[in-house]
């Protein structure tokens, strides 16, 4: 599908954000690895939490929707078979986390993905889990991943990217060994699978960028995703540079390990507040509201960059609209994303008249707060929804209207997108 884009005269109104994509992945395998009967309320319909969904299917687990968002997982049948064929699809999550899930089991289990899934880095977890014994067979560390499941050794281990999937998957590994396994990152990463099986009951300890965990049996609980904040992400994006906006998203999950753009949002100066905070499964959720704001370029560097990593695409679309220069460093891990989104970004953003130059591990921005972008010309958003999104968010301050071309990517993560932006418009 390829979509035109036109000029917004504002954003106003308010919406609740759909679930969270990385929650949703983690609600749906570790509940199949409770032996029991889970509920998972709230969880993400993107093709990429489907592709999680149809994996637990195929190790065994009965999946049923309850209603549109709510699914019931039976785990009482899962992992009885010798051999499986797992198709993972778009998702570095799914293949990453699940080969920690089932390297340290009794079975052997084939990885696939798409095309774009086929040329991401698998190294960074196959060297860990090897060093835990585990056994695959690859390509020049690429997937089709094959495991040969066997008993593992705990390891202590530091990681040299700040990655949540890396860190998740020698975690899952853990789960399922015998003595402490630990992982120090650069960086801390999300923690999402951290307090998940905290609430689960696993017998796991995590402070800052070290996390430990022993053996253990997770308790079959219910869950509940809250919203996802990188979703919200584009919507505040929009709000803070559409002359004219105000808008209130509800139920964004706040952990502060995804926070870094609202972080960086408040530094550029945009007006934007977080209201009624609570706990849900040990996850913080609250609502943000956004309104047009004036901005000012910043340096984005450092310990804050896994914190707003999957957010830098829009982040480059809020800069063009700051005062001054915004420099983005220490993210060159975004070449290995679903497409290299530092060049890709930056072809992009340049057609439609931004001012961007790319560096070898980030980018620079000239913002300019007076003239609106160019436009007028088509895009492309190379099979990555989050790039399809941000230009999608950069249309909406163009002087004419661009074109994305195969802006159906956005399914990945957000197939509700254009609903809640024709809401938002109305
Ligand atoms: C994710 C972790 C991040 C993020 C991805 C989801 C997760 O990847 O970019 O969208 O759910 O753990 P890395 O861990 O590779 O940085």
């Amino acid at each position: 599908m390829n979509l035109t884009v036109y000029k917004s005269s504002g954003l106003n109104g308010e919406f609740i954000i759909p679930p969270d994509k990385s929650i949703s992945h983690r609600a749906a395998m570790f509940s199949a690895l409770t032996d029991g009967i889970v509920e998972v309320d709230n969880y993400s319909l993107g093709a990429d939490c489907i592709s999680t969904l149809n994996i637990i299917k195929a190790l065994g687990c009965e999946v049923d929707f309850i209603s549109e968002n709510r699914i019931k997982i039976n785990a009482q049948n899962a992992f009885k078979k010798d051999r499986y064929n797992l198709d993972c699809g778009n998702s570095g999550t799914s293949m990453r986390l699940f080969s920690g899930i089932l390297a340290s089991r009794d079975l052997e289990a084939r990885l696939y993905g798409d095309e774009s899934l086929s040329k991401r880095p698998m190294k960074r977890i196959i060297i860990p889990l090897e060093l835990m014994g585990a056994k695959f067979k690859h390509n020049q560390y690429k997937a089709p991943l094959v495991i040969k499941g066997k008993e593992l050794f705990p390891i202590d281990y530091k990681t040299p990217v700040a990655s949540a999937q890396v860190k998740s998957c020698i975690l899952l590994a853990g789960l399922n060994t015998y003595g402490e396994t630990k992982v120090t990152e650069p960086f801390l990463s999300r923690d999402h699978t951290e307090r998940m099986l905290a609430y689960l009951d696993a017998d796991i300890e995590y402070s800052q960028n070290i996390s430990k965990i022993r053996k253990s049996v997770l308790t079959p609980k219910n869950l509940k995703v809250c919203g996802d904040i990188s979703s919200a992400a584009f919507f505040m994006v929009a709000a803070a540079i559409v002359p004219n906006s105000d808008i209130l998203i509800k139920n964004v999950g706040l952990n502060p390990t995804r926070t870094g753009i609202v972080d960086v949002m408040q530094k550029m100066g945009a007006d934007i507040e977080i209201l009624d905070k609570k706990l849900i499964c040990n996850e913080e959720v609250g609502d943000i509201r956004v309104r047009t704001s004036e901005l000012k370029g910043i340096t984005i560097e450092g310990e804050i960059i896994p914190r707003l990593i999957d957010e830098l695409p829009v982040i480059a679309v809020l800069a063009s609209q700051a005062c001054g220069s915004t420099i983005v460093k220490d993210a060159s891990d975004l070449r290995n994303k679903e497409s290299d989104r530092i060049k890709c970004l930056v072809s992009e953003l340049k057609k439609i008249g931004v001012q961007i130059e790319e560096t070898e591990d980030g980018f620079v921005i000239e913002g300019n707060v007076n003239s609106k972008l160019e436009g007028g010309c088509e895009t492309e958003c190379y099979h990555d929804h989050r790039l399809a999104m941000s230009l999608y968010i950069a249309g909406l301050i163009c002087q004419k209207p661009i074109v994305i071309n195969q802006f159906q990517w956005v399914d990945i993560s957000f197939p509700e997108f254009l609903k809640f932006m024709d809401i938002l418009q109305a």
